[in-house]
């Protein structure tokens, strides 16, 4: 149990809760999946790798020692691949209080560097994907007091060279989690977005920022000087997710050291970003 655990959350506060998280096999979803397991909820972990899904869930399981953390593999791409996966979620879960679409592709590439195919791999992943999520998962959903989250990015309110796939795809992600607040607010659905900055062992971070000069120079344009926690997202997840963020929806909220707060990078760096 961490230090959060003990002062900022009841041990128990999502005990008889049910999570779906997509992309919970790794990084900031997998620490998401790591604190709602150890506040109480049940989850279930969608991969495109069944190997890497079910290694996921054993360390969820031994982090907040439990058992019963469901490993599900599908390509958030292929719709029937969707519904087939909260099929098999829901049938040991029952139905859905939380939905994290947190899958996600990134590469650095200028537009000229990349085919067309390679810019809709990264719409596909990350916005259509976010949609099939959103629209098959509903029909699961615990109402009222079903709780939505996609993750975004900063790339979606900063144009940013070398993310021109990225950036699109996460503006699109914003726009639909606002256009689905409004639509499924009446139905007792929040749908909100969280927009982590530079996380550290992430697969993001090992991308974005892949040598030692490079993790420099994050730090030094981040308002406060370090990479935040997979844990603090998963924070973040929590406060959405529980009582406390009950009248909140249609929300982007930042957890990223300060780097969305203005311009405070060089331009045209990726470190202006992120
Ligand atoms: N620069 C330019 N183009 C690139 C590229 C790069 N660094 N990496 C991949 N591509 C292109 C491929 O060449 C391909 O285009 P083509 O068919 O015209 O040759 C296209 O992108 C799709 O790549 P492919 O590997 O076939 O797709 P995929 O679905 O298996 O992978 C990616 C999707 C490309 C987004 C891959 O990076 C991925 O799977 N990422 C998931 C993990 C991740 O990115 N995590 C970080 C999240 S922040």
């Amino acid at each position: 149990m961490t230090a959060a655990d003990q002062t900022t959350f009841r041990a128990d506060l999502l005990r008889g809760k049910t999570a779906f998280i997509a992309g919970g096999t790794s990084g900031i979803n997998l620490g998401i999946a790591k604190r709602f397991t150890r506040l109480g909820a049940r989850v279930a972990v969608l991969g495109r790798n069944p190997d890497k899904a079910r290694a996921a869930a054993a360390e969820i399981d031994a982090d907040a020692g439990v058992s019963g953390t469901i490993a599900l593999t599908a390509d958030v791409r292929d719709y029937a691949a969707v519904e087939a996966a909260f099929a098999a979620a829901v049938a040991e879960l029952g139905g859905l209080d939380i939905l994290i679409a947190g899958q996600a592709g990134n590469f650095p590439a200028p537009a000229l560097g990349m085919s067309a195919n390679a810019f809709k791999a990264v719409i596909d992943i990350d916005l259509i994907g976010s949609f099939n999520l959103f629209r098959a998962g509903h029909q699961h959903l615990n109402l009222p007091g079903a709780s939505l989250i996609a993750i975004t990015a900063g790339q979606a309110v900063k144009p940013t060279p070398l993310q021109s796939h990225v950036c699109a795809a996460k503006a699109g992600i914003n726009i639909l989690i606002k256009t689905l607040a409004l639509e499924w607010g009446p139905m007792g659905i929040r749908v909100n977005g969280i927009s982590p900055g530079p996380i550290a062992d992430t697969e993001g971070m090992r991308r974005l920022a892949p040598t030692p000069e490079a993790e420099a120079h994050v730090k030094a344009v981040t308002p406060l000087r370090r990479f935040g926690r997979t844990d603090e997202i998963g924070d973040a997840a929590i406060y959405l997710c529980s009582p406390a963020g009950a009248y909140v929806t249609g929300t982007i909220l930042d957890v990223d050291g300060g780097t969305g707060a203005g311009s405070f990078g060089s331009p045209g760096s990726l470190g202006g970003i992120i």
